[in-house]
Parts: C-alpha cells; structure tokens; sequence
C-alpha cells in the first residue's frame, strides 16, 4: 500500500499524487514548523492539535462556541414501535445564544441495554427514518425533492433511493442498535441564500474567512445528540456509531474528526470535502464545490479552488484525527462526481497514523473486496450515487464487527 507509484486519470492526463504531503511529514503552517511525527504521542499532542486547528481556518470554519443545549420536552411516540421491538421517543433541544431548535428521534430495543447506538442524519425528516409522521418536521418543513421519496416503499432490490431516506430500522433492532435520527435542517438550513446568518450566529467570533460551514455546522449536530444521548443510561457511551450519506457524509467525517467520542463512523460517498482528497483530479472539484455550495465550508476553502496543492491540509489527514476509531466508506461506479479514488487513495495515505497507534488502517488489497474487521474498510459497488439495502448491510457487519469488543478503556 504505497502511494507514491500511484496516479490518477482526468480526461486522459495522469497526475501524480506524489505532492500529496504524507500524513506523518514534517509540515510547516503560518510559520509554525513541525517535524516529521514518529510516535502516536506526537501526533496526539503536536500534530493533531494544529491539524484541527488548519481544518476550521482553512476548509470548515470555526466550530460552533462551546454550548449545551436544554432540554425542553422528552415525549414517547410509539411504546411498541417497529412491531413491538423498539420504543420510538422524541426529545427536544434548544439553545438561544445559538438560536436552534434540535429535534431527535430515536427508537430504543426492547432488550437488555445498554445499547449501541447509531445516529443518522435525516434527509427527510425524523418522520422518514422511523416511517412516522408524529415525529416533528423539521425547521423549515421537508426539502422539495422530498416529495419524490413520499410512499416509496421499502425495497428488498438495491434500489439507491429508499434507504437514502430510511435506514433498514427494522434490521437495526433486530442487531440490538438503537436508532436516532436529527435533521441537519433544524441546525442550518441547506440554502446558500439564507444559512450564512444562521452559520455566523453559531460562532460569532470566527473571523470573515473563517466562518463556519454548513458541513461543520450538520457534523456539530451530531455532537449535540451525543451529549443528549449520554445523559440516558438505556444507550452504550462506548458505541456511538454515526452515518451520514453525501452531503452529511462529509459532515459526519468532519465530526469524527472533531470529536473523540465518536467510535465509528460510516461517510457514504461523502466526496469532495469528505473523504475524497482535495487535491484528487476526479469528479467535483475544489472550485465546483465551493462555487455551488459556498455556505458549506470557511470562505478561505474557495481561495484553493486554482490550485489544491497548495490547500497546507488533505483529507487523508482529516482521516488520521479519526485513528483508531473504526471508519467504513462506500462508493459506488457510475458515482465518480463524488470520486471514489480519491477517497481511496485518502485511505491509504491515512492508514501510517492507524500503524502508529499499534492498528493496521486499511488491509484490504483491492477497492471492491472490504475487509470488514479492519480498522478502515473501503469498498466500492455497482451502481450509482444513493445508499442501497446491501450497503447498509456492510455498514451493520461493520459495527458488528467492532462494537462486539468496545475499545475504549
Ligand atoms: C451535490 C454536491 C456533492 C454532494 C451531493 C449530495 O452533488 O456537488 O458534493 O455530495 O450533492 O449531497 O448529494
């Protein structure tokens, strides 16, 4: 697994990913000058520190200003969902300084707990996750393409749509996970005409350029519910599992990065700003991103647009601040736009700060042949741009996988 050999192709013109500076490599940064890191404690204590620190300046923003949100009601919706093996409850959260409102559902098993939990990001609504519409709409009501997805029932095929809206619940509880399910749009709403005062309000002291993103700001939300969800006993604060499909795919990557009590992450074609390498030649790029999404990441991450190279992080390093916590990344074949090489080789190039805890990062040889015990698994499917049944099933074989010895102390 050395990077160095290998090149990517863009319209027939092959680049070398040799300028993609090695996670463990000296680097210098405003004029602060590290030098290469050879044990995990260096990277913990000097390597980490100033990586987190040139992620928010120069590609998410600064994050939210530390805050607790209150708890304002806790009602149960259903004592015996999904056919009697889950209970279906919701809470609410606020916080005025920040001026959110959090809605999280979340269905609890019937069984001996605690349990493992895994939080997954809405697209639609906490009513489509768990199938029902007593769950609050989130702020601003249901996006448009929502509409699309009404009715559609589950589907036993790979179809990519229904569980992009729904996870398989069902199968969850039966595996003895607890569900919750927030919306990024009670956080910010996804609309680059209005979200930028909201994003600002999250953290009112970033300077201009360094405002907080969107994508931040959805992977914060993921903390929150955390915090909820550490309060109740029913739920393992050793196995906290986070998903997060495309867009909230780059937001639960940058979560897990930011927060320690994350224990595994599944990003599903989380792309550009994702796992995917800035620097990476394929599909979106730097430019298209910031172009069409500004108020996703720090204004300064658009200044990259010209010339990734000269971006002082990459997104293999953004993996590194997960080492050692398990991460599993999809894609899929006809989904370049979202470029599952570079998200690829972005596990690879992740995988010598896995080795420096005493892990092994990524084993699998080939892109279609996961190992899923592995530390980082990657696998790449037929098929196109959505979350199907089966990928699903690899992200519970996943968690199976880890969660059956927790590795916290
Ligand atoms: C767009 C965007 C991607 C993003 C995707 C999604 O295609 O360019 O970066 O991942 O939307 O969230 O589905």
């Amino acid at each position: 697994l050395i990077l160095g050999a290998l090149t990517l192709a863009k319209g027939g013109i092959a680049q070398d990913m040799s300028e993609l500076p090695p996670a463990l490599g000296p680097k210098v940064y405003k004029g602060v000058s590290l030098p290469e890191v050879r044990s995990y404690h260096e990277w913990h204590n000097l390597r980490a520190p100033l990586l987190k620190s040139i992620f928010q300046t120069e590609v998410y923003g600064r994050l939210p200003t530390p805050n607790s949100l209150n708890l304002i009601s806790k009602t149960t919706v259903d004592e015996a969902a999904f056919g009697g093996l889950g209970r279906l409850e919701e809470a609410v959260l606020t916080s005025d300084a920040h001026k959110v409102r959090l809605h999280v559902a979340y269905v609890v098993p019937k069984t001996p707990g605690p349990h493992p939990v895994v939080i997954v990001t809405a697209f639609c609504g906490n009513g489509s996750t768990f199938s029902d519409n007593r769950l609050s709409l989130p702020a601003g009501g249901l996006p448009e393409f929502c509409a699309r997805f009404k009715n559609m029932p589950p589907s036993a095929t790979d179809d990519p749509d229904p569980y992009l809206i729904a996870p398989p619940v069902e199968a969850l509880l039966k595996r003895g996970y607890a569900v919750a399910s927030f919306s990024t749009a009670d956080i910010v709403i996804d609309d680059k005409a209005t979200a930028i005062i909201p994003l600002h309000l999250l953290n009112p002291t970033a300077p201009p350029n360094e405002r907080l993103g969107a994508i931040a700001a959805w992977g914060w939300g993921y903390s929150k519910v955390i915090d909820f969800l550490e309060t109740d006993p029913r739920f393992d604060p050793k196995r906290q599992a986070i998903y997060g499909h495309s867009r909230n795919g780059k937001a639960a990557i940058s979560a897990a990065a930011f927060d320690k009590r994350i224990d595994l992450v599944f990003a599903h074609q989380s792309g550009r700003g994702g796992a995917s390498l800035s620097r990476s030649p394929v599909g979106e790029q730097v430019s298209n991103i910031t172009g069409g999404f500004p108020h996703w990441f720090a204004p300064n991450y658009a200044r990259y647009g010209d010339d990734p190279n000269r971006l002082p992080v990459d997104q293999h390093e953004l993996i590194g601040l997960i080492a050692p916590r398990p991460l599993l990344l999809g894609a899929g074949v006809d989904d370049q736009w979202a470029d599952p090489e570079g998200a690829w080789q972005a596990a690879i190039a992740a995988t010598p700060v896995y080795q420096l805890s005493g892990h092994k990062g990524l084993t699998q040889t080939t892109r279609e042949t996961p190992n899923l015990s592995a530390d980082i698994a990657y696998f790449l499917r037929p098929g196109r741009h959505g979350t199907t049944l089966s990928d699903w099933g690899r992200f519970m074989d996943f968690m199976d996988a880890h969660f059956k010895t927790p590795r916290k102390p």
